[in-house]
């Protein structure tokens, strides 16, 4: 299917669908001679897996990752790294009578308009499964970043109208509590929250932000490659991604030049630095060498276990009850999503910095040859 690749030289290519035999992703551009072990992505998409707590689906899926190829001996040989992860525990027979009625907040009539065909057990490739390619691909670019010690960190910002109070914030505290918010007085009142929406039963939505620390300066190009844009590109693409903000974003909208600007100072080392961080870490499409912040909000989970009317394919109104099991709020398994959407999207902006000045490719390559005017 076509837009299923993402990336220039870190490029990303996802596959399979939820009820299909396996979810896979080809990461092909990793550069050679990074640590890397079936260990290192096992943990990333542990924290995405389903059946963990009660606010996830109570699918039990182990989803254990196997490389198949571009590892050799713990380290990565600049070939294509292809990984998989087989589908166990797919109960089709709960979307059956899916195959007629569309579902109001999914993909299924938009697929059904664009493809004529559509794999009706879940979401196909729209599902919150594809996800698992993301975050497998997503962990080998956080290796990557690492050893250039970069990190990315998301968390859950807010759960309804619940939200993590910066004076609270204690990012050990995260994944203490099923909803992974960095503050634990308002995670057990958001917890509540979700408990009594569950029981309605209904679903609910939320924010989800991530900073990207020690991210140099100068990373992202101008116009259509600017860092902004590639990282809200990236997680606009994860499924039900309503909103995107860099920095203060839509509160910027609202604040005066004056109090929107971040004035620069000298710092400790006469480097450059910024007295305060609006802008989110990116300034003209580059990164600034301050942290860069991003949100997402995550709209409420389409899939509730109440009537809702609907139409069907021959364009018969009527009433339809979902069966099967899901989230009663997806933020708290997409946290992982965005952090490794984030990362494979920093990774691929890195090395296309690589070649942006001659000073830098002649220290590369330790030749200067003769300049224009010889
Ligand atoms: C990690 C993750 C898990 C998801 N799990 C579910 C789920 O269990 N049930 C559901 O109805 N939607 C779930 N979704 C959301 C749907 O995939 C998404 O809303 C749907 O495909 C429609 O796409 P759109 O919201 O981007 O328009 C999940 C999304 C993510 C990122």
């Amino acid at each position: 299917m076509a837009g299923s690749t993402l990336g220039t030289i870190w490029k990303v290519t996802t596959w399979g669908e939820s009820h299909g035999k396996a979810i896979g992703v080809v990461v092909d551009g990793c550069p050679a001679g990074l640590k890397l072990e079936e260990a290192d992505i096992q943990k990333y998409l542990d924290r995405r897996r389903p059946g963990q707590s009660k606010f996830t689906t109570k699918r039990q899926e182990a989803d254990q990752v196997e490389i198949l190829s571009g590892v050799f001996e713990g380290m990565t040989t600049g070939t294509p790294i292809s990984m998989v992860v087989w589908n166990i525990d797919q109960r089709s027979k709960d979307y059956g009578n899916l195959m007629e009625v569309y579902r109001p907040g999914h993909g299924d009539y938009t697929f059904d308009k664009k493809y004529g065909i559509r794999d009706y057990r879940g979401g196909g490739r729209s599902s919150g499964r594809e996800t698992i390619a993301r975050v497998a691909a997503g962990a080998v670019a956080a290796c990557f970043l690492k050893s250039l010690g970069i990190t990315v960190t998301a968390y859950t910002r807010s759960v309804g109208p619940y939200e993590a109070k910066p004076e609270h914030f204690n990012i050990e505290e995260r994944d203490k509590n099923r909803l992974y918010m960095p503050d634990q007085e308002t995670a057990a009142l958001a917890e509540k929250y979700v408990e009594e929406i569950m029981g309605k039963p209904d679903s609910l939505g939320g924010v989800v932000e991530c900073v990207i620390d020690g991210i140099p300066a100068g990373i992202g190009d101008p116009v259509f490659e600017k860092y902004d844009a590639a990282l809200a590109k990236a997680v606009m693409s994860i499924g039900a991604v309503k909103g995107f903000e860099i920095g203060d974003g839509f509160a910027a909208a609202r604040a005066l030049g004056s109090q929107n600007n971040d004035g620069f100072c000298k710092g400790t080392e006469n480097e450059v630095e910024k007295a305060t961080n609006h802008a989110g870490g990116i300034l003209g499409g580059i990164s600034d060498g301050s942290q860069v912040i991003l949100r997402a909000a995550f709209k409420p989970t389409p899939s509730i276990a109440q009537p809702q009317k609907t139409v069907t394919r021959g364009g018969e109104e009527t009433e339809i009850v979902i069966k099967g099991r899901h989230d009663p709020i997806v933020v708290p398994r997409a946290v992982v999503v965005v952090e490794a959407m984030a990362a494979l999207t920093t990774a691929d902006l890195l090395l296309a910095n690589m070649a942006s000045r001659m000073d830098r490719i002649q220290v590369f390559y330790g030749r200067h040859g003769a300049g224009e005017d010889d």
